[in-house]
């Protein structure tokens, strides 16, 4: 699979000096909400540039707001143009503002059609920010906020992509204070390597048709394993039959293409037992015999999107050359209806030895991670955190917005919660009471892929939870990895679209503030 999208030829500099002397076709500069008199880089271009600034603050054409752009002609100074970006209640200041900012500045500045702009670490200054952080977040806010899903235009509409594309190509941070400087740059080399992990996911999540199958998807992330320095090792159908892997030979049964199963090892420069992610990776879902209504079963081919997550985290952690051991799982298979296909009522054995009854060939996600969560005991990992497009019930509780989470584990639940403040990838504790542990209870199996309508959600956590001895929380993020374009999306200032990436930034947050687990008891 060629990589359209996610090598966005952005080059990110951080340059000491000051911005109103730059020469550029574009200085790029903000203002909090309220600001009468412009202070600090803002109040130096504003000097620079005759006043631009101050007359149009004079005007009232410009309050501040969050996001809010002004672009300023200002005949002289260093820079052709100047773009105001409004950062909003200082009070209200903090890094995903930054990262939401930068993103509004770059697809701004792509509409202007420059090739270059300057700009300044935005809530760095006045706003108290710390330098580092706000570098990772500029980063990522430029290059998640431009990326671009084109690679199946065709001829007719090429030129409309190279169009979307822009010429945008280079981001100039200026940064006065010499002690601000190696922060900065480490921010941003972070940030950088992080927003092109989520494209890469996003790509991967988003591709159709034969990119999709398991064995195309398998070829791409055994190139990048390469490229990074993991080490990937992909299990073909025999492998798999050997390993006993019931719930994905069964789900792949009534498909025309084989399946895979994807294994990515992150040394690390750490012993021990490692942190794991599983990744739900079906590549497409009709529901099999069980099939889903025609309207929008198209996007039934971002059922991947929790394999593309764990790709994409397992990426970033080769590349910041994050010190814990990590391993990443991901179950490959299409969940097709054919003469062959698993049918309601049979009964299937996971790789652990459970037996499960199929009720409804529909909730297949369960079945290939219950194989999934099995090797991952192999391990005798640290603690275990599943991605998984897995129920339209988390969609219905939470929308699209934040990721259901379930778990066993307290500490490792406080821990992703944590991660999501700091990252914005919003999630939410379900319920997850041993009261419902019922509606998953099997009369003639070990246990069901569905009790019917009621807690949905829960439903698949709970059939995740018969298949885990270690610590593990799962993140249902079937509401939050598509974003359709109709309704607001996943932190879409800079998630354009259609995959979000959702769950990268997530996990690697973690795994770079990663302690030992404490031996302790589990939470229910
Ligand atoms: N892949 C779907 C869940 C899904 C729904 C993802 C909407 C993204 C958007 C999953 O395999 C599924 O079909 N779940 C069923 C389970 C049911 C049949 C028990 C569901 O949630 O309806
Ligand atoms: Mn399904
Ligand atoms: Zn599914």
């Amino acid at each position: 699979m060629r990589h359209a999208g996610f090598r966005i030829a952005l080059k990110l500099v951080v340059r000491q000096g000051q911005v109103q002397e730059v020469p550029t076709d574009l200085v790029v500069v903000n203002l909090f909400e309220g600001v009468k008199k412009p202070a600090g880089a803002t109040g130096a271009v504003d000097a620079a540039s005759g006043g631009a600034i101050a007359r149009a603050l004079a005007a009232g054409d410009f309050k501040g707001k969050l996001k809010e752009t002004l672009v300023l002609y200002p005949g002289e100074g260093a820079a052709k143009r100047i773009l105001l970006i409004g950062l909003g209640d200082p009070a209200k200041t903090d890094l995903d503002k930054v990262r939401q900012v930068s993103a509004r500045a770059a697809k701004r500045a792509r509409e202007l059609g420059v090739a270059s702009f300057a700009t300044v670490a935005h809530g760095a200054g006045i706003g108290g920010l710390p330098a580092k952080a706000v570098g990772q977040a500029l980063a990522e806010g430029a290059l998640l906020g431009l990326y671009r899903f084109d690679r199946y235009r065709g001829e007719g509409t090429k030129k409309k992509a190279e169009e979307e594309r822009g010429r945008l190509a280079e981001v100039i941070l200026v940064e006065n204070d010499r002690r601000r400087l190696a922060d900065l740059q480490e921010g941003v080399r972070v940030g950088a390597i992080i927003a092109e992990s989520t494209n890469f996911t996003r790509d991967i999540a988003a591709v159709s048709g034969p990119d999709a199958h398991p064995e195309a998807i398998a070829k791409t992330v055994a190139a990048m394993a390469r490229e990074v320095g993991l080490k990937c090792t992909v299990l073909a159908k025999k492998e798999i039959e050997k390993l006993g892997m019931g719930g994905l030979l069964g789900v792949n049964q009534g498909s025309a293409r084989e399946p895979r199963f994807v294994v990515l090892e992150h040394e690390g420069s750490k012993s021990g037992a490692p942190f794991v992610a599983v990744g739900k990776g079906i590549t497409f879902d009709t529901g099999g015999i069980s099939i889903k209504p025609a309207d929008k079963m198209d996007e039934m081919k971002s059922d991947k999107s929790g394999a593309a997550a764990v790709f994409g985290f397992l990426r970033a952690c080769a590349l910041l050359k994050i010190p814990q051991r990590v391993v990443g799982l991901a179950p490959l298979t299409d969940n097709m209806p054919s003469g062959s296909a698993l049918k309601p009522g049979d009964v299937i054995t996971a790789m652990n030895g459970k037996t499960m009854e199929i009720i409804n060939t529909d909730a297949e996600g369960r079945l290939v991670l219950a194989d999934a969560l099995s090797y991952a005991a192999r391990y005798d990992p640290a603690a275990v955190v599943d991605l998984a497009t897995l129920t339209g019930g988390v969609v219905v509780a939470l929308g699209n917005q934040t990721s259901g989470i379930m778990g066993n584990s307290e500490e490792l639940m406080a821990r992703l919660e944590a991660s999501a403040t700091r990252t914005r990838e919003r999630v939410f504790r379900l319920p997850f009471y041993e009261e419902y542990d019922r509606l998953v209870d099997s009369k003639i199996a070990d246990v069901k892929n569905s009790g019917g309508r009621p807690a949905h959600a829960i439903q698949g956590g709970k059939f995740l939870e018969r298949f885990v001895d270690y610590p593990w929380v799962h993140v249902d993020i079937a509401g939050t990895a598509w974003d359709d374009g109709a309704r607001p999306g996943y932190n879409e200032e800079y998630s354009p679209g259609p995959a979000t990436g959702a769950g990268v930034r997530l996990l690697v947050d973690l795994a770079q503030n990663w302690k030992p687990m404490p031996k302790v008891k589990k939470s229910t």
